[in-house]
This record gives structure tokens, C-alpha cells and sequence, in this order.
């Protein structure tokens, strides 16, 4: 069975629940298995059994984090050239913006020559002060319900080999 390896680093909690959420929307598909990592605990082996991507990330200081970039900076060269055109999409928290963790991941997976195959999906939590930015954070049930449409529409893909 295809599998899809979902990669998820959260400081505060909002990427974790978005990241849950798309692994719960995976789960209805019964021919993929959903593999919902930490991103501290994935390694290149796990990138390279994997048939399809879904990178979850907060925004910080106008970057992917930095546990996410060391996931990447562990895996990078591991496995270039031996996922080419494998399908990926990213989940990105943030306060107010989320564009440049996007764009980041897009560069990389250029890198990796991975394929896009949904828009970033960015969920901004409107934290502003010191104190709101660092607690803990509760997504909408709207925003959880888009992660699980598009972990659904990942694995569906990939059940269908359309990717
Ligand atoms: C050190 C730090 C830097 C941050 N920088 C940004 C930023 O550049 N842009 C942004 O939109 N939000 C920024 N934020 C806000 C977080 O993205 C936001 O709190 C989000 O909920 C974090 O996701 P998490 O709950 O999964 O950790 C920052 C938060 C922290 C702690």
C-alpha cells in the first residue's frame, strides 16, 4: 500500500492539531497507510519509504523552524535523486503571515524535485503580543476541517495512483 509520511514540528500546539487533523482526514483512506512523524524523530529511511509528503511547519522569525530545518538539513542529501517527482504538500502555522515558510518548503522540495499537487495551506492563529504568540494555541474547527480535506485528498491521490 502507497504510505503517506506526514512531518510535524509545533512549539505551541497549532501545527500539531493541524497536522492531526490531515492525518485524521488520511485515515478514511483504507488502501494508504498515514505515518504522522515528529520531526526530531524522522530520518532519511523514513522519507525514502514514503510514496507522498505532507510537511508541517509554524512560521518563525519568517522561516520554517528550526526543528523542521534540521529535519530537512538531515534528510536532504540522504535522499536527492531518489524521490524525484514524488507528490508533497505543506501545512504552515503562523501568527500573521506564513508566505516565506512556504516558500521555503517549495524551494526545497524543488530541490528534492517533488511535486506540488495542493497551494500551501496557512492558518494564522492572530497572536500579536509575547504573551499570546507563546501559548498554547487552539485552531478553528474550519481550519481543522481544511487539514483533513486535504490529508483526505493526499491519500485519495495515492490510493488512486493518480500523483
Ligand atoms: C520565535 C517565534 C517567531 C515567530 N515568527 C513568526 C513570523 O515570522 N511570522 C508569523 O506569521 N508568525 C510568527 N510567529 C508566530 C507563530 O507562527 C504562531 O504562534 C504559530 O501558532 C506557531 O505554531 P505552533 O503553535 O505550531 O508552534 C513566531 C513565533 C515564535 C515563537
Amino acid at each position: 500500500m502507497p504510505t503517506l509520511l506526514i512531518v510535524v514540528h509545533s512549539r505551541t500546539g497549532g501545527t500539531d492539531q493541524m497536522a492531526a487533523a490531515a492525518a485524521r482526514g488520511a485515515a478514511d483512506e483504507p488502501r494508504v497507510v498515514t505515518r504522522l512523524l515528529r520531526a526530531a524523530e524522522t530520518n532519511p529511511d523514513d522519507v525514502l519509504a514514503a510514496d507522498g509528503y505532507l510537511f508541517a511547519t509554524p512560521e518563525n522569525l519568517a522561516a520554517i523552524s528550526g526543528v523542521m530545518k534540521d529535519f530537512f538539513d538531515r534528510t536532504y542529501y540522504p535522499v536527492l535523486d531518489r524521490i524525484n517527482g514524488r507528490p508533497y504538500a505543506s501545512l504552515i502555522c503562523a501568527g500573521s503571515d506564513g508566505q516565506n515558510a512556504a516558500r521555503q518548503i517549495a524551494r526545497i522540495a524543488t530541490g528534492w524535485r517533488l511535486r506540488a499537487v495542493a497551494a500551501p495551506l496557512i492558518v494564522c492563529t492572530h497572536a500579536q503580543t509575547p504573551e499570546e504568540i507563546l501559548a498554547p494555541k487552539r485552531i478553528g474547527a474550519a481550519d481543522l476541517a481544511r487539514c483533513a480535506e486535504l490529508g483526505a485528498a493526499l491519500a485519495a491521490g495515492l490510493a488512486m495512483g493518480i500523483f
